[in-house]
């Protein structure tokens, strides 16, 4: 048994511990917007139900319709068949793994990552490793859109073919996804052979269906947008998102007949209101669907940057057929069928309110055509706006994830955009905050949180996890930590979520400020230094696997200096989280401050 906390009489009683806290924390200017209209109604529930819910479903070979039919038949905290208490007992052992599928848009090669970009790939992350913390299969997945009039645009006034330019291009993404540190499992690019087969069988099953067909189109179109518009839809007389003119078309090519899908997809949001995220976002599409919808045009003969319609080569297909079908491509449509009935529908398609009509409406009914089921949820979320304005190159407003990682690291970088605004509302981006935040949050509410406690367990316990802890007030606030992250995570709000891990933060080194060991120390009283130190050490755990999807490095680095071993991916949730993880005689390592101070 080891000594509850033994006195070294070498150490000298410093009381650098003592560090006074700036606190900006509730800057308003560090908050992001907040629109009333954002609501969030998590896809069946809180974590915990939705968990419950995945543990039931998808068992190896198990068809979707049943889950589907599940899904509808119990909403979240609603009693179960059995339960008379309102519980209900999970149908299945815990030890199969649920299966979550989730997607950022594909970027297109005509620009370069920046930080809008990043910011979807960041979330998608995020819940992937907080996914993956609880055990789930996750499959995440991330690419390039890369065919179409703009690529071959760009191509030509470089004097490359558009498929170097493609792969010059889509590089890029790989190797800044890599910087970050992104978890995708896989990167499609729509030039592969396979996204091709896949496109081509697709299409040939809708036009089989008769849900396409030859017409001649005239009207509106935004050569940066890759859209048509109508004149309602123009603002000014400009393209709504890029503020110019748009070009007036006359072309013979095949339509999709979106406009049969109308009630279908009001159908479907009705049962599944979850599908369409956040609420604000969902009444909009259902007020555009209301609007009528018309069919749009789906092929071009006027490029041959495209995958060539199978019924009818001499049309390639319209860009928002071949890249939405990238998210079935990769799960294996055409080629793998078993796998793609493992992984379809996918869970989240993360995507900007740019791109809200071609997900939330074409998608869902391109689906329906192709006899395939829509996804459980498009969640949008608003622009990381600069100085007031959506990033752009022409603006030469754009921020590039690099140079920021120069500056900030990559856990500070990831923490930031995660932290900075809800996943949701439009957020105003600026170095300023970046630097305020990363100075209160990380370094001194966090790195100094982990610094004097683990100065102190090395200065009053010799180093060593003491075999005491208080189970003081810690004890239950890390408890509802947890609860509070988890079901704000499951709404993808990770600002709050991440905003109770602070809490906790804020209110362990209060504790210490209360309790104030270093007295109890000097006083010679080992048994209460251990115990509140003990409980700070445990506090330190839960914060480490807590934060490990958000800002893997640090608290990987925080694990390593507990004494625990591995990595806190490797933990499994909820059972981690439990109170009383750290073991007694573990040997602790101070180091050097998890974040350094920036000085702006
Ligand atoms: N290629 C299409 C998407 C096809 S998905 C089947 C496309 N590409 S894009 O390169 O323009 O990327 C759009 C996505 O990048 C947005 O939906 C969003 O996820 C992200 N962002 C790009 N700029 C952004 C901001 N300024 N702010 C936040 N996210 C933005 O559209």
């Amino acid at each position: 048994m080891l000594d509850a906390c033994h006195h070294d009489p070498r150490v000298l009683d410093v009381d650098v511990e003592q560090v006074a806290f700036v606190d900006p924390e509730h800057a308003s200017h560090l908050h992001g917007h907040h629109d009333p209209a954002e609501r969030v109604d998590p896809p069946g529930g809180s974590h915990r139900s939705e968990h419950r819910r995945r543990w039931g479903r998808r068992r190896a070979g198990e068809r979707h319709d049943r889950d589907r039919n599940d899904r509808t038949a119990k909403k979240a905290g609603e009693p179960g068949p059995t339960g008379q208490n309102g519980r209900v007992p999970d149908p299945l052992p815990a030890d199969l793994p649920a299966r979550f599928y989730v997607t950022t848009p594909i970027y297109y090669v005509n620009d370069v990552p920046h930080i809008g970009h990043a910011y979807t790939t960041v979330a998608g992350d995020v819940i992937t490793r907080w996914r993956r913390l609880f055990g789930d299969e996750v499959h995440y997945l991330t690419g390039t859109d890369e065919h179409g009039l703009k690529v071959q645009r760009a191509a030509e006034a470089r004097g490359v073919t558009p498929q170097e330019w493609a792969d010059a291009t889509s590089a890029r993404f790989v190797d800044t996804w890599r910087e970050l540190q992104i978890a995708n499992d896989d990167f499609i690019r729509t030039t592969e052979p396979r996204h091709r087969a896949a496109v081509q069988a697709f299409l040939q099953r809708v036009y089989d269906n008769g849900y396409i067909v030859k017409g001649t189109y005239e009207g509106l179109y935004c050569v940066p947008c890759e859209a048509y518009y109508t004149d309602d839809d123009l603002v000014a007389g400009n393209c709504p998102i890029h503020d110019r003119p748009v070009d007036h078309v006359v072309e013979e090519n095949y339509f999709f007949k979106l406009s049969e899908f109308g009630q279908r997809l009001l159908d479907h949001y009705e049962a599944h209101p979850e599908a369409m995220q956040p609420e604000g976002r969902r009444n909009e599409v259902i007020g555009f669907i209301k609007q009528g919808l018309r069919d749009f045009s789906m092929s071009r003969t006027s490029i041959d940057w495209g995958i060539p319609l199978p019924w009818d080569p001499d049309h390639v297909t319209y860009v928002w057929f071949d890249a939405l079908f990238n998210y079935c491509t990769a799960v294996g449509y055409g080629s793998d069928p078993e796998r793609f009935d493992r992984w379809w529908p996918v869970d989240y398609h993360l995507i900007g309110k740019d791109i809200l009509r071609f997900h939330a409406i074409y998608w869902p009914a391109m689906l329906m055509a192709g006899g395939l089921e829509p996804p459980r949820c498009v969640f949008a979320h608003g622009w990381l706006l600069v100085g007031g304005e959506k990033m752009s190159k022409t603006k030469l407003n754009q921020i590039f994830p690099h140079d920021l990682i120069a500056d900030f690291g990559v856990d500070g970088y990831r923490y930031h955009f995660m932290a900075d605004q809800r996943f949701g509302p439009d957020g105003d981006f600026s170095y300023e905050s970046m630097v305020a935040r990363y100075n209160s949050d990380l370094a001194n509410n966090f790195g100094n949180l982990a610094n004097r406690v683990l100065n102190m367990a090395v200065n009053y316990c010799g180093g060593i996890v003491p075999d005491r802890r208080a189970d003081g007030p810690l004890r239950e606030q890390a408890a509802d930590t947890f609860a509070a992250q988890a079901d704000a995570f499951a709404r993808l709000d990770f600002a709050s979520g991440l905003a109770a891990v602070w809490d906790l933060i804020r209110a362990t080194n209060s504790y210490i400020e209360d309790s104030a060991p270093w007295a109890l120390h000097k006083a010679g009283d080992a048994d209460a230094t251990a115990d509140v130190l003990g409980d700070c050490l445990e506090v330190l755990r839960i914060i480490a696997l807590l934060t490990s999807p958000v800002i893997p490095n640090a608290a990987a680095e925080l694990w390593r200096r507990l004494g625990l071993p591995g990595r806190p991916d490797d933990q499994r949730l909820p059972a981690a989280s439990a109170w009383g993880g750290l073991p007694a005689g573990n040997v602790l390592d101070k180091g050097a401050p998890l974040f350094p101070r920036i000085e702006a």
